[in-house]
């Protein structure tokens, strides 16, 4: 039998073997080549070709493995792309066990300093003992992976499973092109290396649009998934590889398993972070959060850090995860049953928690956009308690199948408001029916209609809608609008219900009487609030435009149009090219603001709200002559010779331009003072103009 890196034997005569052993050689170039791109784009993020390049030398090198199958390599990265489908996973034991790890449940500083004193105490420190270091990680919420290398070549990807053996995944975990399937010759002979494969958000919420899309189109036993772990999971059990390469996996590496002793001529890393410095080298992804701490306060700081990028992360953690730097010191801690004393995981409230959806109700906006929203059983997730939320429109509500009676999966992440993730259909009790959105508004009973084209049914009862009337009178109240201090929902509600508001006006003809008899409401809260009442009559012409509620009509816009024009009569009398000058104003604003004020009961409104006595100052129209920089996009850099930074922004930005913070090729200038650095070489770079502070305000003053 002739080995494997011997030529192929048979009959061939010189030229073929010369040809073929040229053929290798390629081969191999192009296994090493394809391996370094792909380390590049994906660990690194830092492509060195473009991806049609990378393709053509796949192409190639698959070309040339399929002319000689023998030498078909179980490293090369044509085989990233899977095989033929398992019946079933071969068990795996694990030489070294898959540990886990104890969980310090108390969310708080106070689980930092709990586990460094029991890392002191085993230690055998005294309290004025230095602080010991530790290496502090997120903790991945994917699944636990150990890789094999034999020889620096991939060789086996075994599950955790009970810790002690684990499935045979290998041809799956081949294909996440961030594992390397060939290790750098300084790597040891032996290397068990573990991590997380997990799921960004971006790409789970991307498989399942797709995954919908699929079903929509009648695609047989097709689903969609609960959350990132969930679909990693899936991936990676799946009998068929070629369905495993489709799902955009990843790995984190955190860890080792069996390695070639130091004895044999193996690595002694000294420390955990060492460790993971050495397998990055390698070529294995390692978390950029990953982080030295020393002593309790350094944790419980990470601890706070990390929670609060937790939602910019990209891909779930469920905590952060401590452990002892230098490798000497585990081995002395070592473990009691599977869980070693030199760990801890620190964890944060979940942000994903299961209840049941209780009602479907259907809420009234105040331009009467109907929103279904699901009461649920209140639910503790992601700090806070939850009882509603939003399904956005029928069409939400049908794609995600909610029903009342449900149980759902509630997801709130940061500041994002709560929404319902999925529905756990095996816990659907039998009758439930899907939501339909109602023929008519729920509260005046006016028909329900929707546009073509939109997504939304609106309530078309207008204010005659009691609902529209209540969100109308708040957001004329708001803080960015009027503002009338201490006028909730709960008083406007009150105030709608029992007639004494109907319309805005109404709100300025209140006396101390209706007040005062309202619920909860003494003499000297109602006097208060009618000392707010007062205040808000004074105002600005930009608030009170952004009061009326006009549809597409928010702070910025109206805040340009009273700019513009100056006095709410110019702007009620302009025509719809008119409003088309101001920046911010496109064809649907204008046409908004005309429908607004052609209607007669609006102009009514505006006449009753000036006799009651609002009013602001007006002045001349602007017009578009004193913003000669409308458009244009700045960057400012380095020391001016008279200005301080914030100046500048305010000059530009009173010009109407907008100032950013990086050069692109969108800027149109850099400003640049003294000192400046990087920001000029790239406007130079890509040809963006550059002026100093006297250019800048030649241009301003010039007009051009
Ligand atoms: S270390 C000796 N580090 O958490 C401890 N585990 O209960 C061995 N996990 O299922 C694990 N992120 O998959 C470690 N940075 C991290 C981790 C991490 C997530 C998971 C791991 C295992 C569980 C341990």
């Amino acid at each position: 039998m002739i080995g494997d890196d011997a030529l192929a034997p048979g009959v061939a005569g010189d030229a073929d073997l010369q040809a073929l052993a040229q053929q290798r050689v390629r081969a191999q170039w192009l296994r090493q080549e394809l391996q370094r791109h792909a380390h590049q784009y994906y660990v690194l993020d830092d492509p060195l070709v473009p991806d049609a390049e990378y393709d053509r030398l796949f192409q190639e090198l698959q070309a040339l493995e399929a002319l000689d199958p023998q030498r078909a390599l179980a490293d090369s990265p044509t085989q990233r792309v899977g095989g033929k489908a398992l019946a079933q996973f071969a068990s795996v034991r694990h030489v070294v066990p898959m540990l886990s790890i104890r969980t310090e449940t108390d969310t708080t500083a106070a689980g930092a300093l709990a586990f460094d004193l029991r890392v002191r105490r085993e230690l055998g420190l005294a309290a004025d003992d230095p602080a010991v270091e530790y290496v502090a990680e997120p903790k991945f919420d994917g699944l636990a992976m150990s890789l094999r290398y034999q020889d620096r070549v991939l060789v086996q990807a075994a599950t955790r499973g009970d810790g002690e053996s684990g499935e045979d995944v290998t041809r799956n975990i081949r294909t996440i092109e961030q594992i390397p399937l060939r290790l750098p010759c300084d790597a040891p002979a032996l290397l068990e290396v573990r991590g997380e494969v997990y799921m960004r958000r971006d790409d789970f919420d991307a498989l399942n649009r797709g995954q919908s899309a699929k079903i929509a189109a009648g695609a047989k036993g097709e689903k969609t998934f609960v959350n990132p772990r969930n679909a990693a999971a899936g991936a990676v059990r799946q009998l068929d590889p070629a369905i495993a390469a489709q799902r955009p996996l990843r790995f984190f590496a955190y860890g080792l398993g069996e390695v070639t002793a130091p004895e044999a001529g193996g690595p002694d890393f000294g420390t955990h972070y060492g460790m993971l410095q050495r397998l990055a080298g390698w070529g294995f992804p390692v978390c950029d959060w990953v982080a030295l701490a020393t002593g309790a306060d350094a944790l419980a700081a990470y601890h706070a850090r990390i929670g609060a990028t937790r939602a910019t992360l990209g891909y779930d953690i469920d905590g952060v995860v401590y452990k002892l730097n230098r490798l000497d010191l585990q081995q002395r801690l070592g473990f009691v049953t599977r869980e070693p004393r030199w760990a801890v995981a620190h964890k944060y409230p979940a942000q994903e928690q299961v209840t049941t959806v209780q009602a479907i109700d259907v809420q009234v906006g105040r331009t009467g956009k109907l929103t279904p929203v699901a009461k649920l059983a209140p639910v503790f997730v992601g700090g806070v308690t939850v009882t509603n939320a939003t399904l956005h429109n029928e069409a939400e509500a049908r794609r995600k199948d909610v029903r009342v009676g449900d149980s759902v999966v509630v997801r709130r992440a940061g500041d994002v408001i709560p929404e319902v993730v999925a529905v756990l259909p095996e816990r659907r009790v039998a009758g439930a029916q899907p939501f339909a959105m109602p023929a008519c508004c729920p509260v005046c009973g006016a028909s329900a209609v929707r546009e073509e084209g939109e997504a939304d049914h609106r309530c078309s009862g207008g204010l005659f809608c009691s609902a529209q009337r209540k969100q109308a009178i708040l957001h004329f109240a708001q803080r960015r609008a009027v503002e009338v201090d201490g006028l909730g929902d709960k008083l406007v509600e009150q105030l709608v219900d029992s007639g004494a508001v109907r319309t805005l006006p109404d709100l300025y003809r209140l006396g101390l009487a209706e007040l005062a008899g309202l619920d909860r409401m003494a003499d000297k809260s109602a006097g208060k609030l009618l000392d707010a009442i007062e205040k808000s009559k004074s105002t600005t012409l930009a608030r009170f435009l952004f009061g009326l509620g006009i549809r597409h009509v928010g702070d910025a816009t109206a805040k340009e149009l009273a700019r513009h024009f100056g006095s709410l009569d110019a702007i009620i009398q302009a025509s719809e090219q008119q409003l088309e000058e101001v920046s911010e104003v496109g064809p649907v604003v204008a046409r908004s603001l005309r429908t607004f004020f052609d209607q007669p009961h609006n102009r009514e409104v505006l006449a009753q709200l000036r006799a009651c006595g609002l009013h602001w100052s007006e002045n001349a129209p602007a017009g578009a002559a004193s913003r000669p920089l409308a458009g244009k996009t700045f960057v400012i850099t380095g020391t001016l010779p008279t200005m301080g930074r914030e100046q500048a922004r305010e000059l530009i930005e009173a010009a109407g331009a907008k100032v950013v913070g990086s050069v692109s090729k969108k800027t149109d200038y850099l400003l640049a003072g003294a000192d400046a650095g990087g920001k000029l070489d790239k406007a130079r770079a890509l040809a963006v103009a550059v002026i100093d502070e006297d250019a800048l305000k030649e241009l301003i003053d010039g007009g051009t």
